[in-house]
């Protein structure tokens, strides 16, 4: 009997069938009895205070029960200082809608309405009358950056590094490139808006339905603001329509919805429209980006040199664009700086791959203009400048493939029929060129707990306060689970989306696969010990008295490995020792603690086990990978096609090729929007966004999407966990940008340094 691995298959979605029957509930379908639906009011100026605030027509209007405004709405704790940092509490930004009567940014929340019915709600948060003191509106970057400031850090890491040190190596280099480049500021835009269903069960216990990417900081977050015990914050969440990091972090309505429901002491809920996506939920803020680079002759770089403007408003993070600049490529020396403005323009946050997006696009824009300043191929470039060793850090890479990447990418892509020189292919009036980038992202691991049931007909139940935001972790748990029991995935149920479940982190930075899938493996191998240890010392059983490794286990059984007719079933095992139920509980840790940090709880009676290989004080952990453009340029009207796009990503064992494949695709696409098309515009002078639905803010729709060819290399990482898989949702979007912008250069001769790359800038 030859043991299929299941891990790895290209397996449908086990969640598939209900999602496209509408028969998946998401966050807004949890409908309660005698719900009260909530309408958020929204600023119409981007800075000042509100004077008055008249709600007395809004409140005769039909069906509403109640108005709050920062007059009568609840305090609640306050989103900073000692308490709040302790708490877990994860909001993105450090403000709690109507505490006070100041307004921060256009669109900011400044009233609640709750009525019987949505649109009674919304009509009647029309009449809501507001008189403001106006302040001064600061909404362009470029203004307000010479009176920005330079963090100290971003997520812990240095934001500064080796301010000033590369002038001298640059002004003397034989080879240089010095450009500024930009980016725009991005909306996500997820299928599913925010939503909120909030039941509350007396006055300390209160159920939230929440679409959200991390259940665990979510409950902690409404119960610190409640001031409630976290084990009395029930979240719920089977399903999520998609995040991008908007759901990373709480943005207001699941607080306003608690808040409500306490009120008017009825379930309530709260779903945002997608005008309000654009304001309420983080963006990506807009870049300002320097870079130089200086080499040798030969391409080898003698410094880095890469300068970040950003804006912040109501929170510390801002978009970290240089993080990439520590990573690639080998120099003696790099400076990475940041400088951070405050503008009136609603809380950037984390969007797919925040920094590297921008950050990757501006590097390897820059790669690209070396390569020609030294005419040189671009991947000949990179292969001279490569490093296997985190260049910062000065430790090796857990496992890196990059070169293969570019070798593998080249030959799918047929890079070798690229001419160098630009404008040489044309068909018709349609220009054509090549290009390519480098990608990369970090791997960030972190600690997670995961139950397996055995239940008495056979079957299995896996667990963990995890969430699927879209991208397979139902179905990679159970591939997990089934590879280490050996059983059919059919036979495999998963609970995620409930944050009374087992705790797992936060579906952000690509962390869920690498973290929740050690637990469940671990788990689940638990489970099968226990039972291979009831069967070795039970006289009834034909693996009595047997050693273990004369014991080998397939389809929901241990068996002889030389005599496979001795066998005995899990279940058997479990019912003849008057068991209906048995289960394995482990929470699973990098040895020194990755990335994110570790998670404070875990299931009771867990088992803990260290991963002795995954060690973050040896080995950097990163993911890279090559991705490749062909563009079709219109001469006369500057329009810009992608024709074919070639990915290769180097991301450790690869859990499901199928989903897999699914999420690079997602991050190609996303990266399509991102160099042609997306940007949020707003008016300088009241600072409100003048893109405001999907009619005025652009995403790529099928028309924009060719044939996308997407190769893993698929080699286990040995240093992250024991099943070796990196996280994948991000790294898809980060090289695309310069891939196309330098497929344009190629074909046009025109070198575009300011996304997104819109037909303007090209005739
Ligand atoms: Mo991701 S931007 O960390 O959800």
């Amino acid at each position: 009997m030859e043991k299929e691995t299941v891990i790895g298959k290209p397996l449908d979605r086990i969640d598939g069938p209900l999602k496209v029957s509408g028969t998946a509930k998401y966050a807004a379908e949890f409908n309660q009895k005698n719900m009260a639906y909530a309408f958020p009011v929204r600023s119409t100026i981007a800075s000042g205070s509100i004077s008055s605030i008249d709600i007395s027509e809004a409140k005769k209007a039909p069906g509403v029960v109640n108005i709050l405004t920062h007059e009568n709405a609840p305090k609640l704790a306050p989103a900073s200082g000692e308490e709040f940092k302790k708490s877990g509490a994860s909001v993105g930004e450090n403000f709690i809608p109507m505490q006070d009567n100041q307004v921060h940014y256009w669109g900011q929340y400044i009233a609640l309405v709750i009525a019987e019915t949505y649109e009674e709600a919304r009509m009647a948060a029309a009449m809501v009358k507001v008189n403001y003191t106006k302040g001064i509106v600061s909404v362009n970057l470029e203004k307000a950056l010479p009176g920005g400031f330079r963090p100290e850090k971003s997520n812990g890491q240095p934001a500064q590094i080796n301010a000033g040190k590369t002038q001298s190596i640059i002004d003397s280099a034989a080879v240089k490139v010095d450009h500024s480049y930009s980016t725009s500021t991005e909306n996500h835009h997820p299928m599913e808006p925010h939503a909120s269903v909030a039941v509350w069960n007396g006055e300390s216990k209160v159920t939230l339905y929440s679409s959200s990417q991390g259940v665990i900081a979510l409950s902690a977050t409404v119960a610190y603001f409640f001031k409630l015990k976290p084990e009395n914050v029930q979240i719920i969440n089977p399903f999520v329509g998609g995040g991008f990091g908007s759901k990373g972090s709480e943005w207001g309505q699941g607080i306003l919805a608690t808040m409500a429901a306490k009120v008017v002491k009825r379930p309530v809920k709260l779903v945002i429209t997608r005008q309000m996506m654009q304001t309420n939920v983080g963006r990506r803020s807009e870049t300002i980006q320097k870079v130089a680079l200086a080499s040798d002759r030969n391409g080898k770089l003698q410094a880095i040199r890469h300068e970040n403007g950003t804006y912040a408003n109501l929170s510390e993070y801002f978009e970290p664009s240089g993080k990439q600049s520590a990573v690639l490529y080998a120099s003696p020396l790099r400076e990475i700086t940041h400088k951070v403005a405050k503008l009136n323009i609603g809380t950037p946050t984390f969007m797919r791959a925040p920094g590297e997006t921008p950050g990757v696009f501006a590097l390897e824009t820059a790669m690209d203009e070396l390569a020609y300043e030294l005419k040189m191929d671009p991947i000949e470039l990179r292969r001279i400048n490569h490093t296997a060793v985190d260049p910062m850090k000065n430790h090796p890479f857990s496992s890196e493939y990059l070169l293969d990447c570019y070798t593998i990418g080249a030959e799918k892509f047929g890079w070798n029929k690229r001419d160098m020189k630009p404008g040489k292919n044309k068909v018709g009036n349609q220009l054509i060129g090549y290009g390519m980038a480098t990608a990369t992202y970090p791997a960030i691991r972190s600690s997670a707990s995961a139950k397996v049931q055995l239940k008495s007909d056979g079957s299995f139940v896996v667990m963990c306060a995890t969430q699927d935001i879209g991208t397979g972790t139902y179905t990679i748990m159970a591939q997990t689970a089934a590879e280490a029991l050996g059983v059919d995935v059919k036979n495999i149920t998963v609970k995620l989306g409930d944050s009374s479940l087992p705790p797992g982190p936060v579906s952000g930075g690509s962390t869920t696969t690498a973290s929740v899938n050690p637990a469940v493996y671990e788990a689940a191998k638990k489970l099968r010990n226990d039972l291979l240890i009831l069967a070795r010392a039970d006289s009834q059983s034909p693996l009595y008295g047997k050693k273990t490794e004369d014991i080998n286990f397939s389809d929901g059984l241990f068996y002889l490995k030389n005599d496979p007719a001795k066998k005995d079933a899990y279940v058997a095992i479990m019912l003849r020792h008057k068991k209906t139920l048995m289960e394995g509980c482990v929470t699973a840790m990098p040895a020194s603690g990755s990335g994110l940090g570790s998670q404070k709880s875990m299931c009771s009676n867990a088992e803990i086990e260290l991963d002795e290989n995954g060690d973050a004080e040896k080995y950097s952990f990163h993911s890279f990978g090559a991705q490749f453009a062909e563009v079709w340029v219109d001469e006369d009207f500057g329009t810009v096609r992608v024709k074919r796009f070639v990915s290769v990503h180097d991301v450790g064992t690869i859990m499901n090729e199928k989903t897999a494949r699914s999420q690079i695709l997602g991050g190609v696409i996303y990266g399509f929007g991102s160099a042609l098309m997306e940007e949020t515009v707003y008016d300088q002078r009241y600072g409100n966004p003048v893109t405001r639905t999907l009619a005025d803010y652009h995403v790529p729709v099928n028309l924009d999407v060719p044939e996308i060819d997407v190769y893993f290399i698929g080699k286990k990482d040995p240093h992250i966990s024991p099943i070796g898989a990196r996280g994948i949702g991000e790294i898809g979007i980060t090289g695309v940008s310069a891939a196309i912008g330098n497929a344009i250069f190629n074909a046009t001769g025109k070198r575009l340094r300011d996304l997104p790359f819109t037909p303007d800038k090209l005739v």
